[in-house]
């Protein structure tokens, strides 16, 4: 999107503001379509979590996909934008058997990833397919919190536990329909990729009627120039010759899936904001916005990386700076950036802004959820209306005392 398309959103729509750029969404679904074009049937199920508001799901419906979940809201947020419960997988961790039983009543495909509960559902519902998450114990993902294949996580069923597997499904008379792995998110290099996949296909070939594997996520996007990001043609033609050669010898065609959050919406986001103070100190000049990390805390949380842009003052001497917001812990957005001068009011632009973005912004401070605009076939639409004092005070009792 061009420089000066966001500044007039945020003129109409104030700031902090996060928009949307559908163009994009659909050009990266399609990026993955293409790839893995070789097999008869791919699935993708787009990862909820990534961004969650019901008018980008309605996209992803438009474009075919399905969509991957991990709560009951996520799912119910799904059958509202118009997704059938069959194009929905459930791959919960730590919730409890209730809420499992209560997806799978919905008809919502179910995915477990722990032993205790696959025996406890799979006898009381022996008749409902389940597929099984397994843990490759590969290490995958661009940093500790974002990586969950390795022997110390708590996702997945290990691949060493398939003898116990094979023994609760004879037990119970169940039936597994779908193998799943997903080893981390930002994994560097397709290897990694290749190597899991291996593992998946030997645990695969253990149970007779599987009628999908899923292989997770975990795609790689540029966080700057020239950055690495997952070469999906070639992951695409290395990983459809095993597939295809896969199918062959299981002797049926089994579905590939795909559950990409990053890979789909983090480039298509921007989240905009202006600039309350210039503060300079001893050590370095602050550029104060008007967030924190109570509306993008991916920086504080994984050191994750935002390009930030200067929209009002493009062409304006570069300076080094801080980027900071208003809370009351140091919540720095990036340090020692190069960013053209910053004078206060200006607009900031932080890229990257599609995925886990939004949907971990809170009210820490009592500040409000920022407003999130979607820009579809060329026209700017509001999805949600920036919160505010009622918002704020909606669900709290106020008793007297
Ligand atoms: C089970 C599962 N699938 C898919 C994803 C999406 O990963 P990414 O955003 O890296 O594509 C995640 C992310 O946490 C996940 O936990």
């Amino acid at each position: 999107m061009n420089r000066q398309d966001l500044l007039k959103l945020t003129d109409k729509y104030q700031s902090p503001l996060y928009v949307y750029d559908t163009e994009k969404i659909i050009s990266q679904y399609k990026k993955i379509t293409t790839a893995f074009s070789k097999i008869k049937n791919v699935k993708i199920n787009y990862a909820v979590k990534a961004l969650s508001n019901i008018n980008i799901l309605k996209v992803f419906n438009k474009l075919n996909s399905g969509l991957d979940t991990v709560s009951i809201q996520e799912v119910k947020l799904g059958l509202l934008a118009g997704f059938e419960p069959h194009e929905i997988i459930y791959t919960p961790n730590g919730v409890s058997l209730q809420e499992i039983e209560e997806v799978a009543k919905l008809g919502v495909q179910i995915n477990i990833d722990n032993l205790s509960i696959l025996e406890l559902f799979g006898q009381k519902h022996p008749k409902i397919p389940v597929c099984i998450r397994i843990n490759p114990h590969v290490m995958a993902g661009g940093n500790s919190k974002i990586s969950v294949g390795h022997i110390d996580s708590k996702f997945g069923i290990s691949i060493h536990q398939v003898p116990h597997i094979k023994r609760v499904v004879e037990n119970t008379g169940m039936h597994i329909n779908g193998m799943h792995m997903h080893t981390g998110s930002d994994i560097l290099d397709i290897d990694t990729f290749i190597r899991a996949t291996e593992i998946l296909f030997d645990t695969a070939r253990q149970f007779k009627d599987i009628d999908f594997i899923d292989f997770g996520s975990g795609f790689k996007v540029p966080y700057k120039k020239d950055d690495i990001s997952t070469d999906i043609n070639e992951l695409g033609k290395k990983l459809s010759t095993r597939f295809n050669e896969f199918c062959k010898n299981y002797g049926r065609e089994v579905t590939l899936m795909f559950e990409p959050g990053k890979f789909l919406v983090s480039e298509a986001g921007y989240f905009l904001a202006k600039v309350n103070v210039i503060k300079q100190t001893t050590s370095t000049v602050f550029a104060g916005i008007d967030s924190g990390l109570n509306h993008l805390i991916r920086p504080m949380f994984y050191n994750s990386y935002h390009y930030i842009e200067n929209l009002s003052n493009p062409k304006g001497r570069e300076r080094f700076y801080s980027i900071v917001g208003y809370i009351c812990e140091n919540d720095t957005f990036g340090s020692n950036r190069r960013i053209s001068e910053i004078s206060e009011d200006d607009i900031l632009c932080f890229h990257n802004s599609g995925a886990y973005c939004f949907s971990m912004a809170s009210n820490y401070n009592s500040r409000y959820k920022p407003a999130e605009v979607m820009i579809y076939k060329g026209k700017d639409y509001l999805i949600r209306k920036r919160e505010t004092m009622e918002d704020l005070l909606k669900n709290q009792e106020s008793i007297t005392l």
